[in-house]
C-alpha cells in the first residue's frame, strides 16, 4: 500500500511564461494531493547546477541550468499516498514525444528542453529536493477530506 510521501513539482519558466501555472496546480488539486508548499522564485544558476546535480556529466547540463535559471519558477510540495510516483504519473515522460495524452506534458509540449514541469524522481530526492528549495519548512494542516479507513 502507498505510504503518505511528499515531492517537490516545479513549474519551469516555460510553463510560467505560457501562463500554464494553474492548470499544473488544478491537475494535482483534481487528483487529490495537498498542497503543503507554494512560491515564485527566480533560481540562480549555481542553484539550477545544485538542483541538477546528478546530471553534471550530460551534455545538455549546462543549456539545462541556463534555461531552469531563466526567468521565474513556481515551486511547490505535494503531499498524498504515493504521491513521488504520482506525481510522475501526472507529468508524464521527460520526453513530450513519448509522454502520453492525458499527462502534463503529453497535453502540453512538445520539446525534450521545455517540459514546463519538474518532478522529484523517489523519495529519496524529493527530500532533498524540500530540503534545499524550501528550506524554511513546509505547512501541516489537516484536511476534510482526510481521515478515511482503507
Ligand atoms: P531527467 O532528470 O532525466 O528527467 P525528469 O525531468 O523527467 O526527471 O532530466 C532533467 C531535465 O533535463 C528534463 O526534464 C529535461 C532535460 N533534458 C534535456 O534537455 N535533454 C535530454 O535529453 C534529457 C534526457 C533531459
Amino acid at each position: 500500500m502507498s505510504k503518505t510521501e511528499r515531492t517537490f513539482i516545479a513549474v519551469k519558466p516555460d510553463g510560467v511564461q505560457r501562463g500554464l501555472v494553474g492548470e499544473i496546480i488544478r491537475r494535482f488539486e483534481n487528483k487529490g494531493y495537498k498542497l503543503v508548499g507554494l512560491k515564485l522564485l527566480k533560481p540562480t544558476v549555481e542553484q539550477a547546477q545544485q538542483h541538477y546535480s546528478d546530471l553534471s556529466s550530460k551534455k545538455f547540463f549546462g543549456g539545462l541550468c541556463e534555461y531552469f535559471s531563466s526567468g521565474p519558477i513556481v515551486g511547490m510540495v505535494w503531499e498524498g499516498l504515493g504521491v513521488v510516483k504520482g506525481g510522475r504519473v501526472l507529468l508524464g515522460a521527460t520526453n513530450p514525444a513519448d509522454s502520453l495524452p492525458g499527462t502534463i506534458r503529453g497535453d502540453l509540449c512538445i520539446d525534450v528542453g521545455r517540459n514546463v514541469c519538474h518532478g522529484s524522481d523517489a523519495v529519496e530526492s524529493a527530500e532533498k529536493e524540500i530540503a534545499f528549495w524550501f528550506p524554511e519548512g513546509v505547512v501541516s494542516y489537516n484536511n476534510h477530506s482526510e481521515g478515511q479507513i482503507y
